[in-house]
């Protein structure tokens, strides 16, 4: 057999030792027999005391391992590298691909039969979709989620759309200092990614597209309730790939599936880099970015959503006016609802049941 704490052995001589000692080793943790039978689910952990971005990730972990058990698998979280955009030095663009070496060497090195990605901070959801492509074992993908909007004499706030402007003010005169240090304690109310339409959100809503992750995860902000029963869903959808041992990001990830994500990016209006991170995701699969294509899309594809830097609104409302499966809803003829899911399900039930 090859499932479970079975998959992958060490090798120390013949199999039944290799297993042996490796069940004497893991049973140091104080696990029983029952548990080490059952389907594994790793889990990454990416909370890093440098990623605010990523601050509700232990709450986010332990919603998923309820998931996990509560559907009969056995959860086993693993670190890997966390990126925060302004902790990057000097840049986060290579680092992302350093994470996802070591999220795809991670999946591989070790037992686990479905995995759960938690990222959400601009470059580390492309990495560990890049690793969960290339290591194609069954994934479940959870955007952290969104900041929840700071407010400011009357103003809505926004990171960090309004960050550069507000320091523009200051630089010109029309702030003084003690107001631009109340500005810099509200420009981010909360743990979760930056509420506009940055690359994180990009990101979150093409994965959402992809099918690679539950409806609506892109846009619940990240303090919600409702951001932990959905990863605690993720985490019984995980569980039950893990015992169907799929869908893979092989079978989920088609023409079709990545078209939906290049609509869904213009409609957006979303951030430049989501190109670019979906032409690194394409190339770990057989399929390509056409840029041409892509362009001609963008004069197709209405933008439908009003969300900084390029209009008026944040993740928050856009969650409150149905998230990604409206949007998708709208967007009619321009999406290939038959695309498949994590769950099985396809885009047409996903849009059949938008708010
Ligand atoms: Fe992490 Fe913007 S800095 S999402």
């Amino acid at each position: 057999m090859t499932d479970g704490l079975r998959k992958g052995l060490a090798s120390y001589g013949d199999a039944g030792f290799s297993l042996f000692l490796r069940k004497a080793f893991i049973k140091a943790m104080g696990y029983s027999d029952g548990a080490l039978d059952r389907p594994i689910v790793g889990i990454t952990n990416t909370y890093s005391d440098y990623n605010p971005c990523h601050g509700n990730v232990p709450q986010i972990l332990e919603a998923v391992k309820r998931g996990v058990m509560l559907s009969g698998a056995m959860p086993f979280v693993f670190p890997t590298i966390s990126i925060a955009e302004s902790f990057s030095h000097p840049t986060s663009m290579y680092v992302r691909n350093l994470m996802a070496m070591d999220t795809e060497e991670m999946i591989r090195a070790q037992p686990m039969d479905a995995v759960v990605v938690i990222g959400g901070c601009d470059k580390t959801l492309p990495a560990q979709i890049m690793a969960a492509v290339s290591a194609d074992l069954p994934t479940v993908v959870i955007p952290v989620g969104p900041m929840v909007v700071g407010h400011h004499k009357g103003e809505v706030l926004g990171a960090c759309t309004d960050c550069r402007r507000l320091w523009a003010k200051y630089r010109a005169g029309e702030i003084d200092e003690a107001e631009i240090e109340a500005v810099n304690g509200r420009l981010a109310p909360s743990v979760g990614t930056c509420m506009v339409m940055g690359t994180a959100s990009t990101m979150a809503c093409s994965t959402e597209a992809l099918g690679l992750s539950l409806p609506m995860s892109a846009t619940i902000p990240a303090p919600h309730a409702e951001r932990f029963r959905s990863a605690e869903a993720s985490g019984r959808v995980a569980a039950a790939m893990a015992k169907a041992k799929g869908p893979k990001p092989s079978a989920l990830l088609t023409a079709s599936s990545f078209r939906n994500a290049q609509v869904v990016l213009q409609a957006i209006g979303g951030s430049t880099n989501g190109l670019i991170h979906l032409t690194a995701i394409a190339h770990r699969t057989r399929h390509r970015i056409d840029l041409d294509a892509f362009d001609k899309l963008g004069r197709e594809v209405p933008v439908l959503v009003d969300l900084k830097p390029s209009g008026d609104h944040y993740m928050e409302h856009f969650h409150h006016a149905g998230g990604v499966p409206k949007l998708m809803k709208q967007l009619g003829d321009l999406i290939d609802l038959d695309a498949k899911t994590i769950t099985g399900a396809t885009l047409r039930e996903v849009v059949g049941s938008a708010e």
